[in-house]
């Protein structure tokens, strides 16, 4: 497995790869767990070559500390990837992203201004500068996304179509641990006690839909949040039902033909995100 600092030098590799055959491109922020490697191991298997970029990105993130505090952990992600059959990691320091300031702004239209888009300005055009200059660098036929971050993906699939790129996005099932809890990098910063209420989240979901055949949206959503604030360790920030496509909230269930239910949940210093599809 190679490990690639440069753009210039990952490029010289990856002109020839891309004669070969196709390039798989998963992008992450390291701090790898199951979930990047269920990606990781579906490009393997869909793909001549797997590239993994590896890239704390400061403009998506629209709090200092969460930044600060994001866990970093290079070289058990090196040794994860080589198992998991990883051909080639990059793993660029920020001047070599961003050697000027980026002062690129996309429009997402409706997609960015509710639920992650609404709860952290900018945080979306942060991920669309990192993830255009990703694209642009590995030229990927495919890359791959998990459906933990929903809006993510249709963000990730408007920029595709803003810039007229040929890359396939290819979305992938969320990685849960046993106990249900939707994995993610930040579960690692989890108090013990926190740790233990998280699960909760991914229950009160599973019961909305369970609900949703009797009550309405609304009450559907009252009842989810009041389950999960039972618990004072945890705090939901959002709860919406949108339509799959538009991510817009939806009144009726017979609004959406596949209505998607997403959360977020203060989990003491921890915000974690979880999706459902009624
Ligand atoms: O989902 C992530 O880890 C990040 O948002 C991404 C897509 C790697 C861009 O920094």
């Amino acid at each position: 497995m190679r490990i690639e600092k440069t753009k210039q030098s990952m490029n010289a590799i990856l002109e020839e790869k891309r004669t070969e055959g196709t390039i798989g491109f998963v992008p992450t922020m390291g701090a790898l767990h199951e979930g990047h490697l269920s990606l990781v191991q579906r490009s393997v298997k869909e793909n001549n070559y797997t590239v993994v970029s590896i890239f704390v990105n400061p403009t998506q993130f629209n709090n200092s500390n969460d930044l600060e505090t994001y866990p970093r952990t290079l070289e058990a992600d090196i040794a994860l990837l080589e198992a998991a059959g990883c051909d080639m990691v990059f793993a660029p320091e920020v001047k070599e992203m961003y050697p000027e300031p980026d002062q690129r702004s996309f429009d997402f239209g409706d997609l960015e201004t509710v639920m992650e888009g609404e709860m952290r300005p900018g945080h979306f055009n942060g991920v669309g500068q990192v993830v255009s200059k990703l694209f642009d660098y590995v030229r990927p036929h495919r890359a791959y996304f998990g459906m933990k971050d929903f809006q993510q993906v249709a963000i990730i699939q408007k920029l595709v179509a803003l810039l007229e790129l040929s890359v396939e996005i290819v979305s992938c099932d969320i990685i849960r641990e046993d106990d249900g809890l939707a994995k993610s990098s930040r579960n690692t910063l989890l108090t013990p006690e926190h740790r233990l209420e998280a699960p909760n989240i991914y229950k009160a979901l599973l019961e909305a839909v369970k609900f949703s055949r009797e009550l309405t949206v609304k009450e559907t959503i009252q009842k989810t949040i009041d389950k999960i604030n039972e618990s004072s360790l945890l705090e939901v920030e959002y709860f919406s039902i949108v339509n799959n496509r538009t991510l817009q909230p939806i009144k009726k269930w017979e609004e959406a033909e596949n209505a998607v239910g997403c959360i977020a949940v203060q989990a003491g210093a921890v915000r974690l995100i979880d999706n459902i599809v009624f």
